[in-house]
């Protein structure tokens, strides 16, 4: 019986080691674990270029412009060749498919786009407010994705909306600023709203050189 014991004892042992170093693994990876990130890469034959237009824009309001620059982790240089990968919710709060989806598409739904930053680092993607879950407890947002040249894919902080109800000063409280904030104003411009957010790179990044 002692034996049986000791075998448990050492196989329990080992399996915990190996969940540890599994762990220690994954918190190498810039920006640390992350679900679903490489969507980043689902783009397909799509070009990118650094202004994207997300489905069903035609059909939603209030139409949304959410548009800044992506600077280096200094503040001040504009990155280039940065893939911003987003997807949010429908007006229903809901992340909709339309059947057949491969991939991360089954889980974020079609409401979804990528650009990738020129020279100047500016992006824009054309889109509608999203609707907060039905639930009502979670604030708009809109899931963002970076992927750098140089690095592993890494979430920013969402953009979330400064007039949401729902974004109490608790939700804002649970915020990192991965990225610097995601919260954005919008403002009516050409019967659009836009808000406008930029980005820095590595900015309260795990594990970011
Ligand atoms: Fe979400």
């Amino acid at each position: 019986m002692r034996t049986l014991i000791n075998i448990f004892i050492l196989l329990l042992t080992l399996t915990s080691c190996q969940s540890q170093t599994k762990k220690a693994n994954t918190n190498k990876t810039v920006g640390g674990p992350c679900e679903g990130c490489e969507a980043i890469f689902e783009y397909g034959n799509q070009k990118l270029t650094s202004i994207d237009t997300l489905p069903d824009f035609d059909q939603n309001k209030p139409k949304l412009r959410l548009t800044g620059t992506v600077f280096e982790k200094d503040g001040k240089t504009p990155a280039k060749n940065v893939i911003l990968y987003i997807y949010h919710t429908d007006r229903n709060g809901i992340y909709p498919k339309k059947g057949g989806e491969k991939g991360w598409a089954r889980r974020h739904g079609y409401i979804r786009g990528w650009i990738k930053t020129d020279k100047t680092g500016q992006y824009t993607f054309h889109t509608f407010r999203p609707a907060a879950y039905p639930n009502g407890t979670i604030p708009e947002h809109i899931h963002v994705t970076v992927k750098e040249p140089s690095k592993n894919e890494y979430y920013i902080d969402v953009f979330a909306f400064d007039d949401d109800p729902i974004l109490t000063s608790k939700e804002r409280h649970k915020l990192k600023n991965r990225g610097g904030s995601g919260i954005v104003k919008p403002a009516l411009n050409d019967g659009i709203l836009t808000a406008k957010r930029d980005i820095v790179l590595g900015l309260n990044i795990p594990n970011y050189e």
